[in-house]
């Protein structure tokens, strides 16, 4: 058996452990209920009269995107997303946290598109307080242009993950002692399809080929598991005892078991860029570096 084959085999078994919100597809509610379109209102259509699901296009013109109704301040944020599919080259297709604010805060899901039959890239970063520059870059074990799949961001005083379906593909954990930055204001969940090919693909050597437009990414899964906030203080949302919100328990603070394994197997066969073994940009690693494990 190839160790592809093991991977997914070791997936399967694992499923009966898995905690019902990391494995469970998004749930269905109505868009309307936690989002709003913010930009390219004509690109954005709904495939379905209980506005479950929804197509954002990106054509010569305009992209698209839409956001929440309000900001959260600790969550276990989701979406499924079916990606564009063909030669996508150029195109960014997102899911994401931002906090909207000067000194931000993020965290980033942007898939890079690629030319046809050439693997689309996962890019996550974390932003806090302004500062950036921590992409990593994966590439995926499916064609995530053919199915839905379900793309988590976990957000706690202890951790944030960012998940695949139920794979972990990166930890970032709370290192505040050691001074490392953490998110810590009230962000805004954001999606969108635009032209990033002046960066996205091969370092921006590879653009959008626009005879295959438009490019259009599906999103369904409109549930938000999340701290709401209507001011721009995370009140209470990082309180560890609360019971509505189960993703701040001790059950959620570092990876466990199998989850652990998973993780280990991306970071071992899926990472293709870490800015953590960039010697050109950090000659000494970030402090966070040694410890996210
Ligand atoms: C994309 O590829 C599929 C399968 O190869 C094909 O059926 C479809 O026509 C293509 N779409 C575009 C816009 O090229
Ligand atoms: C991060 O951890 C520190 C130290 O344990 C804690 O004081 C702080 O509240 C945590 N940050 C968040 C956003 O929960
Ligand atoms: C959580 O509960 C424990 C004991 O059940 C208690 O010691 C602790 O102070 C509580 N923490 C908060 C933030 O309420």
């Amino acid at each position: 058996m190839s160790s592809e084959l093991m991977f997914i085999g070791t997936v399967l078994t694992a499923l009966v452990a898995c905690h019902s919100v990391i494995c469970s597809a998004a749930k269905d509610v109505s868009f309307d209920e936690n989002y709003a379109v913010i930009n390219g209102y004509d690109q954005v259509k709904f495939l379905n009269q209980e506005k479950s699901e929804l197509q954002l296009s990106l054509d010569r013109n305009s992209g698209a995107g839409f956001g929440s109704k309000v900001k959260y301040g600790s969550g276990f944020f989701q979406i499924s997303l079916k990606l564009p599919p063909n030669d996508s080259a150029g195109v960014v297709t997102t899911f994401y946290l931002h906090s909207g604010t000067d000194s931000h805060d993020e965290l980033d899901m942007e898939f890079l598109g690629n030319r046809e039959g050439k693997p689309i890239v996962l890019q996550t970063n974390v932003f806090a307080n302004g500062v950036g520059n921590r992409e990593q870059k994966i590439t995926l074990w499916f064609d995530p242009t053919a199915n839905y799949h379900t793309y988590r961001i976990l957000w706690n005083p202890h951790q944030i993950v960012f998940f695949v379906d139920h794979i972990p593909i990166r930890v970032y954990k709370n290192n505040t002692g050691i001074g490392v930055g953490y998110p810590t204001q009230p962000m805004q969940v954001l999606a969108s399809v635009w032209d990033g090919d002046d960066w996205a693909t091969d370092g921006g050597k590879l653009k959008v080929d626009w005879s295959h437009a438009p490019f259009t990414a599906k999103y369904k899964g409109f549930k938000v598991y999340g701290c709401g906030s209507t001011t721009n203080v995370v009140e209470g949302c990082f309180s560890l005892n609360s019971t509505t919100y189960w993703w701040n328990r001790m059950k959620f603070w570092k990876l466990e078991g199998v989850y652990e394994k998973y993780y280990q197997n991306v970071m071992k066969k899926h990472i293709t860029y870490n800015y953590c073994t960039d010697k050109i940009r950090y000659p000494v690693p970030p402090p966070e570096c040694s410890t996210n494990v």
